[in-house]
C-alpha cells in the first residue's frame, strides 16, 4: 500500500501534498459532539475502543484527509501511573493528584501499558475501520509537556511549579523525565505493534524553555523516545512537534526522526533555508485562519504551498489544532484547495 502521507514524510514521490489537521476529529464536527454525548464525557470516550475508533473516522468519511489519527489524549500515560485525570468544563485537564516530592515521582511505575489497553484496542479497531483508505498517526506527548501537566496539576500560564523544580532540583526532574521516556518508548511501541503506520510526539510546551534547558529537558527525551522505537522499528516514521520550536528545527531534525512540525510563527522557506530537506516538514497554517471566508483560506493556502521548495518532502497541517468554533465547510474548503494547488 503507497499512501501519500507516509510518502513524503519518508521523502518519496507523491502525488499530490497530503494533509492531515491537528484535533481533526473534535468538537467542530456535530456528530463528535453527538458521540461524545453518547460516551458520557471525554475520557469515557477516549476508554471505548468503539467509540473511539467511530470519531476517529468521522473526519475520514467527511473530508479527502490522508490519514487518520487516533483518537485519545496525551494524558493517558499519567493517568494510567494513578494520578486521577479529569476534565472540568472549560478549564481543560486537571490531575487529583498532582506530583510534588520525590517520593511522588519514586513511586511511579517506568511503564504503564497494563493500563492502556483500551488504547491499544483502539489503534486495532480504527486499523480494521480504516481497512486501505488512510494510514494511522499513533502518538504520545513529550515527556516535558507531559511532565507541566502532571507537576502543575493540570494547564498552566507560567509552569512556575514545573520551572521551580527544573532550577531547585533538576535531578528530581530529570528522574521524572526519563520515567516518563520509557514510559513513551513501551507506548509507542505497543500501539505500532496494535497497528499505528506513523507516530507523532506532541511536545506543546517544549517553546516555553531556553535554547539549552529546551536541550537539556525538552530534546533530549525526545531524542531517547526516537532511538528507542527506532530501535523496534525503524521502518515507522516520527515526527516531532515543538510548538513554538522554530528555533531549534537543526537540534530536533538531528535525533533521527522523520519529520519536524512547525507551527505558524515561522515561515516553510526560512525552515528550508536552515534544516533543508534533512527530514520531512509538517505544517502550517495558522489555525485561525479556519475563521476567514472559503476565498481567504484558499489564498492561504496558496501561500503555505508556495513557501515549500521541495519536490516531496511537505505535510500540510494547521499549525496548531483546528478550534471547536470553526465551521466544518471551512475544513472541506482547506482539504481540497490542498489537493487542488499540489496536484501534478
Ligand atoms: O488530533 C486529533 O484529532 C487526535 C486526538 C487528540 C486529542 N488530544 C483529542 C482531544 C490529540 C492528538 C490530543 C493531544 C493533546 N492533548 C495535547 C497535545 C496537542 C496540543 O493540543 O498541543 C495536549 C496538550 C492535550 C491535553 C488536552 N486534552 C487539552 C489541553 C485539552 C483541551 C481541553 C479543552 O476543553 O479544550 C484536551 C481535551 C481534548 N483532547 C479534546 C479533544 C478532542 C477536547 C475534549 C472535549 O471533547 O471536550
Amino acid at each position: 500500500m503507497s499512501f501519500d502521507y507516509i510518502n513524503a514524510l519518508l521523502k518519496k514521490p507523491t502525488t499530490r501534498t497530503p494533509i492531515w489537521v491537528m484535533r481533526q476529529a473534535g468538537r467542530y464536527l456535530p456528530e463528535y459532539r453527538a458521540t461524545r454525548k453518547k460516551a458520557g464525557d471525554f475520557m469515557s470516550l477516549c476508554k471505548n475502543p468503539e467509540l473511539a475508533c467511530e470519531v476517529t473516522m468521522q473526519p475520514i468519511d467527511r473530508f479527502d484527509l490522508d490519514a487518520a489519527i487516533l483518537f485519545s489524549d496525551i494524558l493517558t500515560i499519567p493517568d494510567a501511573m494513578g494520578l486521577g485525570l479529569y476534565f472540568s468544563e472549560g478549564e481543560g485537564p486537571k490531575f487529583e493528584r498532582p506530583i510534588q516530592t520525590l517520593a511522588d515521582i519514586e513511586a511511579i511505575p517506568s511503564e504503564v501499558n497494563n493500563d492502556l489497553t483500551y488504547v491499544f484496542d483502539a489503534v486495532s479497531t480504527i486499523k480494521t475501520a480504516l481497512g486501505t483508505r488512510a494510514p494511522l498517526i499513533g502518538f504520545s506527548g513529550s515527556p516535558w509537556t507531559l511532565a507541566t501537566y502532571m507537576i502543575e496539576g493540570g494547564s498552566s500560564k507560567t509552569f512556575a511549579k514545573t520551572k521551580s523544580m527544573l532550577f531547585n532540583d533538576p535531578k528530581m526532574l530529570h528522574l521524572l523525565l526519563d520515567k516518563l521516556a520509557d514510559s513513551v518508548i513501551a507506548y509507542l511501541d505497543q500501539q505500532v505493534i496494535s497497528g499505528a503506520d506513523s507516530l507523532m510526539v506532541f511536545d506543546t510546551w517544549g517553546g516555553v524553555l531556553s535554547k539549552s534547558n529546551y536541550l537539556d529537558f525538552s530534546l533530549s527525551y525526545m531524542q531517547k523516545i526516537v532511538t528507542g522505537v527506532k530501535a523496534k522499528h525503524p521502518n515507522t516514521p516520527i515526527t516531532l512537534f515543538s510548538k513554538n520550536g522554530g528555533k531549534h528545527l537543526n537540534e530536533i531534525s538531528n535525533t533521527g526522526c522523520d519529520g519536524v512540525g512547525i507551527d505558524w510563527t515561522v515561515e516553510l522557506s526560512e525552515v528550508e533555508q536552515q534544516i533543508g530537506h534533512k527530514v520531512a516538514i509538517q505544517g502550517n497554517l495558522d489555525p485561525a485562519v479556519m475563521y476567514a471566508t472559503p476565498d481567504v483560506v484558499r489564498a492561504e493556502v496558496k501561500k503555505v504551498l508556495s513557501q515549500f521548495k521541495g519536490d516531496t518532502g511537505h505535510v500540510f497541517n494547521l499549525g496548531h489544532g483546528i478550534t471547536p468554533d470553526v465551521d466544518p465547510e471551512n475544513m472541506k474548503v482547506l482539504v481540497d484547495s490542498v489537493h487542488e494547488f499540489s496536484a501534478k
